[in-house]
């Protein structure tokens, strides 16, 4: 058991990103409601996770972590979460074959509907409102009645990643992911990409292994591991009473878990060492994110590890570093010898979206090169410090949005006005994603290469 803490002796803290709700006691009867709902996810798969990043630490394992950047309530049909699952399991298969290892596949979902900002007012013309926190808080719409944050948001919230996390179930588990379709609809992109030629080479390796096992008798038909796959969800643990409230002991264990998704994570905006959000995060026995960006301090950082992973857990802490492609070579290195010289047991993801964001023609947009260029740098860094690149995390849709500039299709700030649906920050869309996994599976083959050539040589 964790010294002092229970599930919401976050509550005598200081905090930061509070809605200003209207009415305590109607956010209290929401959340004591939720309370009284079942658990999204149960301890034992947050443990299975849990195992799995905890190989990702010891160099044996690649971590994708994607999604929206905030879920909204308006977009909440099959098709959108079909198209999203599509997209990050093909990019899961690139992944593997570039890192020749498994990819833990954890999606930003089924949860991720609260948002921190950095201003609690959004200016239009001359009117002033509250800003958008996250449709599990207020709403997009720029009125008065809309930016009121409504407890009622919660149990809808509560609801939608039900719905969602169960249609995710059925597809990891039902056949649909099964490793056959996922490879058809790779080919089906490499065709369609204006870089088929580039990408093709990598597509035909993967074919070629594909033949092999079916040659050998190793098909969806006969392997449950290529007909079925480990997905799990994780979100931000922003609203920290919605949180509270699915908060429940394991029986199996005795500890207590969040039981809103497998995997949660502290954002670079409340991580104080003696603040609410660490406060909470330390009594939970899930695997954690936290967002680590350029204000974060060596010191700072081994501190939040002291409160975060006392035992040195491998798997508990992911560190998901989001500096921006021209900050990443100043601050990741101090980070890494840091980890290092006190021999903390971490996953390092990288996070190349928070650090990248410039608004071009009123859009906030991200160049699909800066993204590119802080991964890049983020596995050069690694190499050079001997530390293993767990993972990256990312926000993308399935769908043809037109929110990031740049890629194999050269999306134009021009062309942001077309398909700008993002509810919060632009996201890769489904092309752009699987474009940055062929791009990073590229390299790491190359990695490996050439580690074999100083091996060998
Ligand atoms: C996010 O992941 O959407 C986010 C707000 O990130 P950060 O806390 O790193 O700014
Ligand atoms: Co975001």
């Amino acid at each position: 058991m964790v010294q002092n803490w229970t599930p919401n002796s976050w509550r005598q803290k200081p905090i930061q990103q509070v809605p200003d709700f209207p009415d305590m006691a109607v956010l209290a009867a929401a959340e004591a409601q939720l309370a009284t709902y079942p658990p999204l996810v149960f301890a034992g798969e947050a443990r299975r996770l849990k195992s799995q990043l905890a190989n990702v630490s010891e160099g044996k394992g690649f971590l994708l972590q994607g999604g929206d950047c905030a879920e909204s309530f308006a977009e909440h049909g099959a098709d959108t979460i079909r198209d999203f699952f599509r997209a990050f399991l093909q990019m899961a298969v690139v992944l593997t074959f570039g890192a020749q290892q498994p990819v833990v596949k954890v999606g930003r979902i089924a949860g991720q509907f609260a948002k921190p900002r950095s201003s609690n007012i959004e200016k239009q013309g001359d009117i002033e409102l509250p800003s958008y926190r996250g449709d599990i808080i207020n709403g997009i719409e720029f009125t008065e009645k809309a930016r009121i944050p409504d407890p009622e948001r919660q149990i809808m919230a509560y609801r939608q990643s039900a719905a969602t996390l169960n249609l995710l179930r059925a597809f990891a588990m039902g056949g649909y992911a099964n490793l056959d379709n996922v490879h058809q609809w790779m080919l089906g992109f490499v065709k369609e990409s204006p870089q088929a030629e580039r990408y093709r080479k990598l597509a035909d390796r993967i074919s070629e292994t594909m033949d092999f096992m079916k040659a050998i008798g190793i098909t969806p038909e006969t392997n449950p591991n290529l007909r079925e796959t480990d997905f799990f969800t994780s979100h931000e643990a922003l609203l920290l009473g919605y949180e509270q409230a699915l908060t429940r002991v394991d029986s199996t264990s005795g500890d207590w878990y969040a039981t809103s998704g497998h995997m949660i994570w502290i954002g670079d905006r409340t991580r104080q060492a003696d603040h609410a959000h660490i406060e909470y995060c330390r009594g939970i026995k899930n695997p954690l994110g936290l967002k680590c960006g350029p204000s974060l301090t060596a010191d700072g950082l081994i501190e939040l590890i002291d409160l975060l992973n006392p035992q040195n857990e491998a798997g508990r802490l992911t560190l998901i570093c989001r500096f921006g492609h021209d900050k990443v070579a100043e601050n990741l290195p101090r980070l890494i010898r840091a980890v290092e010289k006190e021999g903390r047991k971490v996953v390092w993801s990288c996070d190349p979206m928070h650090g990248n964001t410039i608004t071009l023609n009123n859009y906030k947009t991200r160049p699909f090169e800066r993204i590119l260029s802080e991964v890049e740098s983020f596995f050069q860094i690694h190499r050079a410090e001997g530390t293993h690149p767990g993972g990256i995390h990312i926000e993308m849709t399935g769908n043809d949005v037109t929110e990031c500039t740049g890629g194999a299709r050269a999306l134009s700030g021009a062309d942001l006005a077309d398909r700008y649906h993002t509810h919060c920050d632009p996201r890769l869309n489904a092309d752009q994603a699987l474009e940055l996994a062929f791009l990073l599976a590229e390299r790491m083959k190359g990695g490996r290469d050439e580690k074999r050539m100083v091996v060998n040589g």
